[in-house]
């Protein structure tokens, strides 16, 4: 099936970037060293965002190690998830660049600028000439000063851009008046998480609330979490609750009809995220070798909110979001769907009706794709039976474009 939008891959720039500042670092090291410092950082990064969970200032955004180790493991990776969330907001959830002047983006929790390069760079390479300025926001005075050198050192990836950083805690954004009042875009990626653990989810909707002062008529505000039960479960019911609090801010993404997730809202053992494939650089790969952590693709939780409410669909236009993977067993292929409506609907075909190539688009659909299923006479069914290959059209299908 055609993607309706391609993501470059991560820039091999940024790749050297990240990896020259290590070499520099520990210019007394050997190569093989260097990577086993790295590495058991890595391990201990992914204890802390999984395991432990304690994110206090000093916990890696003061320390040189762990900046080397997040910018050279896991940017390529929030980078990608910022990507994607980005293509939904831009090829399918009606996020314009303004007529004239500048776009302006601000981001929460940016450290040394993942999300914020990437909005700088698939803007770019999605065509959008407006002038973009963007205000970074950290607590981490350190991440703060890598993305400013990384986004100086690296024009020719995002020209006609400014950015201005500034040291804040964004626990307290009521208190926190931007430089600037209205944002075309809102991002904050795999941040807010760590400012509210363990919070009430009041607390983050407050953020969320504040944020929606800050937007532009047609601005959006995008969250991207980590792909984690109970972090998706906070994300998705401080956008519910938010959203509910304000006549303001509507749900835009994941699903349809500014409905909240109706995973959280059924108290359901599944959550909503996507899972992405995207290939890594031979860089992590090289990284990655001992340690065998999941790169081939990106998992994240994602909600999109607006000041304009989404664009109205009925049950009976069979739109879709993927919420499953694409299941292939003996006589048939299937995966699970939200719809207009917020149902769950499984959606089967007969493997024996369908030529191979037909077989092939459907098993290369992805968690968080949305499809339209044409021809179902009733969409109250648990299960429906699709009779034919055509029956399906893709409505917003992001590829990561493999070839550059
Ligand atoms: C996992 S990193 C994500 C960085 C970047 N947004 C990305 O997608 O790669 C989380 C960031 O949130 C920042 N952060 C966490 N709590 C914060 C707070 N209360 N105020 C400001 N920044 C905070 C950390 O310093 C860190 O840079």
């Amino acid at each position: 099936m055609k993607p309706t939008i391609q993501l470059p891959s991560y820039p091999k720039d940024l790749t050297d970037w990240w990896w020259k500042e290590v070499v520099h670092h520990w210019s007394d090291h050997g190569e093989e060293k260097i990577l086993n410092l790295l590495r058991e950082e890595i391990v201990r990064q992914s204890d802390r965002f999984n395991k432990s969970r304690d994110f206090d200032p000093s916990a890696y955004g003061a320390r040189d190690l762990s900046l080397l180790a997040y910018g050279n493991f896991y940017t390529p990776r929030t980078f990608a998830a910022s990507g994607f969330s980005l293509a939904e907001s831009f090829n399918y959830r009606g996020w314009r660049a303004p007529g004239k002047g500048p776009i302006q983006i601000l981001d929460l929790g940016c450290g040394s600028g993942a999300s914020s390069l990437a909005s700088l760079f698939y803007l770019r390479s999605w065509g959008i000439k407006n002038p973009i300025i963007l205000d970074a926001w950290d607590y981490s005075g350190k991440s703060l000063a890598f993305l400013r050198r990384i986004h100086r050192e690296n024009q020719h990836l995002w020209p006609n851009t400014k950015i201005s950083t500034e040291r804040k805690d964004i626990r307290n954004l009521a208190a926190s008046f931007p430089c600037r009042e209205s944002y075309d875009l809102i991002l904050s990626s795999y941040a807010l998480n760590e400012c509210w653990e363990g919070e009430n989810p009041s607390t983050y909707s407050e953020t969320i609330l504040s944020l929606g002062n800050w937007l532009k008529e047609s601005g959006q505000i995008l969250l991207i979490e980590p792909a984690e039960g109970q972090v998706c479960r906070s994300l998705h019911s401080a956008t519910a609750l938010a959203s509910s609090m304000s006549e303001k801010l509507f749900i835009q993404a994941p699903y349809f009809n500014g409905m909240p997730c109706p995973l959280w809202e059924g108290n359901s053992k599944y959550f909503s995220h996507e899972v992405r494939a995207c290939t890594p650089s031979p860089q992590v790969e090289r990284i990655n070798h001992p340690l065998n952590l999941e790169i081939r693709d990106v998992k994240f939780g994602l909600s999109i909110l607006s000041r304009t409410p989404p664009k109205p669909h009925c049950p009976e236009n069979g739109i879709a979001r993927i919420i499953s993977p694409v299941r292939k067993r003996k006589g048939t292929i299937s995966f699970w769907g939200i719809g207009a409506d917020g149902k769950e609907t499984e959606y089967e075909w007969q493997r024996r009706t369908l030529e191979k190539e037909d077989q092939r688009h459907l098993l290369e659909l992805q968690r968080g794709d949305v499809v339209e299923i044409s021809g179902i006479k009733d969409h109250s069914d648990k299960r429906i039976r699709v009779q034919k290959a055509d029956q399906i059209t893709p409505v917003f299908l992001p590829r990561w474009d493999i070839r550059n």
